[in-house]
């Protein structure tokens, strides 16, 4: 099964000519499913999520979608009254989707918050509900490959300085050894890596995507992530644009054991 994970859209502030590079690299590229986690929009407007909607429209495969902290209205009654209703009408109802497939079941989360105990918004956080919900999908899981996506990062990677880790990531991190969950898909920081941590005994994947097409790039130019699984292992390959193709520059294998 392979899986093209794109991240940081932000349609609305996307640039043009690489939105149309990465469709036709995701259609020659052919994953099975493309994953996108949040910040679909930058600005959370109507025109925005159409655009996105059309996106995801273009692509023959299906797309798996959560939302990101662009993904709610700014500072606009609509955050505190009808936070979630343009993402829920243009790109999709659910915003914590299930999938189970043949080699792997993925787990959705939405980590983007209204309102938050910190002066920045833009952080992420997850509830005890949440980590319940991962805990009872993976708990009844039984493919090959377990894998969660939320749009803040329960790590920060040592070579990034700004930590924009989700709240609550040290509980997270409990429930994810405790269930085994093999993969985490993430986004937010706009700088793709992969990082490894062995909890409980067993390794879990923390990955990470650039933006995909945004103008908001930070250290790395746009980017995103294809993972190949087969029974055993999985390919993570980090491409990111270069010229007008979107190049592989890093791949880790993993192996179960
Ligand atoms: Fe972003
Ligand atoms: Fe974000």
């Amino acid at each position: 099964m392979r899986i093209a994970h794109i991240s940081d859209l932000h349609f609305g502030a996307h640039d043009r000519l690489v939105t149309e590079i990465l469709t036709q690299t995701l259609i020659e590229l052919d994953p099975d499913l493309v994953l996108a986690s949040g910040d679909i929009t930058q600005d959370a407007t109507v025109p925005e999520f159409a655009e996105a909607a059309d996106f995801f429209r273009r692509l023959p495969m299906p797309a798996f979608v959560i939302p990101g902290n662009h993904d709610l209205p700014g500072l606009d009654l609509r955050r505190f009254v009808q936070p979630w209703k343009r993402y829920r009408d243009h790109i999709a109802r659910d915003l914590e989707p299930e999938l189970h497939a043949d080699l792997v079941d993925i787990k959705g989360i939405n980590s983007a918050r209204m309102i938050l105990p910190a002066l920045n918004w833009a952080y992420g956080s997850i509830s005890a509900r949440q980590r319940q919900d991962i805990a009872s999908f993976f708990a009844a899981s039984t493919t090959p490959w377990r894998v969660l996506t939320l749009h803040h990062p329960p790590l920060n990677p040592s070579e990034f300085p700004l930590d924009v880790t989700v709240f609550n990531s040290e509980e997270l991190l409990k429930t994810l050894g405790e269930q085994k969950v093999d993969i985490v898909l993430s986004g937010h920081q706009h700088h793709a890596y992969v990082e490894t941590r062995v909890m409980n005994g067993h390794t879990t994947l923390f990955v990470c995507a650039s933006t995909a097409m945004s103008i908001r790039v930070r250290k790395q130019p746009q980017g995103f992530n294809l993972l190949d699984f087969s029974d055993k292992s999985v390919r993570i390959e980090l491409r990111q644009l270069s010229g007008e193709r979107f190049l592989p520059y890093s791949a880790v294998t993993h192996t179960k054991v």
